[in-house]
């Protein structure tokens, strides 16, 4: 008997054929058997960046690559070195795949466009948020990348207007967490799959299939510093949670708290401030693809009673929403109270 059983305990590979992302990406790819490959591809782009990346955040305080690089970027947010490292990272992984016709970024102003639609190659418009959460990164706490796949739309007018579509319509989303281990979580639109990074042999396992977020969390995450500047029924929904006995949880990094919600429940809420009345997460790679994974894995996420986050037409690439978003129980209990007058 190994230590792993006398200990009564089960390997996270106990119950499953050993996979790595790279198998899954293939062995999703083949239920498609006219599928060209150019999206297996990309989402190989984007497990390589998430190993190099994890690798940099590891190393910043030995490499001395932490604190800003003393820019803003287009949001008027500091960068950090890592941010732009991540971008670089990014924009090299992919830049080399046939498959992808546009990146946009958090970091980049202007969307780069690398190929117009050809040769009948079904192309992709990837967005990113580099590196999500950077101001932990100076004390060691989470961080992370969020990504969003859409499919290039050769017909519109400009090349960048066919990044301009709605998050139901992304293909695929998807996060990467640089926490105590690194973990991928990657919807291709049929539930959520979870990737754990074995530092030992360099490859991403998989680890969890079809989360399924639990209710019955009585956990809500946001920035109470801002609380006196949210409208009346967040003020509403607080005191409430704060009498029945809900806990606070934030991390600062949205990727952290979202990835708590999926596996434990709760709520996360970033909503309109006096300092950003938008809302100050950006819809097209943090809201939507957060949104796509959390309700593929159950959950709910709104930017207002009525108005589902995936719904919205986007007008800028960069454009803010505010964000609701968790367990399907606890995301009704906030609506509840925003709709109340
Ligand atoms: P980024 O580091 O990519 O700019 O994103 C930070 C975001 C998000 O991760 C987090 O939930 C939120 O900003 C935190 O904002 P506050 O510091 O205003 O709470
Ligand atoms: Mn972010
Ligand atoms: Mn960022």
């Amino acid at each position: 008997m190994n230590t792993t059983a006398k200990l009564g305990l089960k390997t996270a590979r106990d119950e499953v054929l050993i996979m790595t992302l790279q198998g899954h990406i293939l062995e999703q790819q083949a239920r498609y058997p006219q599928a060209s490959g150019t999206f297996s591809w990309i989402l190989s782009a984007l497990s390589i960046s998430a190993k190099i990346i994890a690798d940099k955040v590891r190393r910043a305080r030995l490499e001395n690559v932490l604190g800003s690089v003393g820019t803003e970027n287009v949001q008027g947010e500091m960068q950090q070195k890592l941010d732009v490292l991540a971008n670089e990272v990014l924009l090299g992984t992919l830049g080399g795949r046939e498959g992808v016709a546009i990146v946009a970024s958090e970091e980049n102003e202007e969307p780069v466009i690398l190929r117009e639609d050809g040769e009948g190659i079904p192309r992709y418009c990837v967005l990113f948020d580099p590196l999500d959460g950077s101001s932990n990164l100076d004390v060691c706490g989470g961080v992370g990348t969020i990504f969003s796949i859409l499919a290039h739309n050769g017909r519109a007018a400009r090349a960048q207007d066919s990044l301009l579509q709605p998050g139901f319509k992304q293909v695929a989303a998807g996060y990467v967490l640089y926490g105590s281990s690194t973990v991928f979580v990657l919807t291709i639109g049929k539930g959520v799959d979870m990737f754990v990074l074995d530092p030992g042999i360099g490859a991403f396992m998989r680890v969890e299939r079809h989360l399924t977020i639990p209710d019955g969390n009585k956990t809500y995450s946001v920035n109470e510093g801002n609380r006196k500047t949210f409208p009346d029924g967040f003020q509403r929904y607080l005191d409430w949670a704060q009498s029945n006995g809900y806990s606070s949880r934030y991390a600062g990094a949205m990727v952290a708290d979202v990835h708590r919600i999926l596996l434990k429940g709760g709520v996360f809420l970033y909503p309109a401030t006096k300092k950003a009345p938008e809302g100050k997460l950006r819809l097209m790679y943090e809201a939507n693809p957060m949104a796509m994974i959390i309700e593929q894995a159950g959950g709910k996420a709104f930017a207002a009673p009525g108005q589902r986050v995936m719904d919205i037409q986007p007008t800028a690439i960069h454009q803010r929403t505010p964000v609701i978003l968790g367990a399907t129980d606890q995301v009704a209990l906030v609506l509840a109270h925003l709709e109340k007058t």
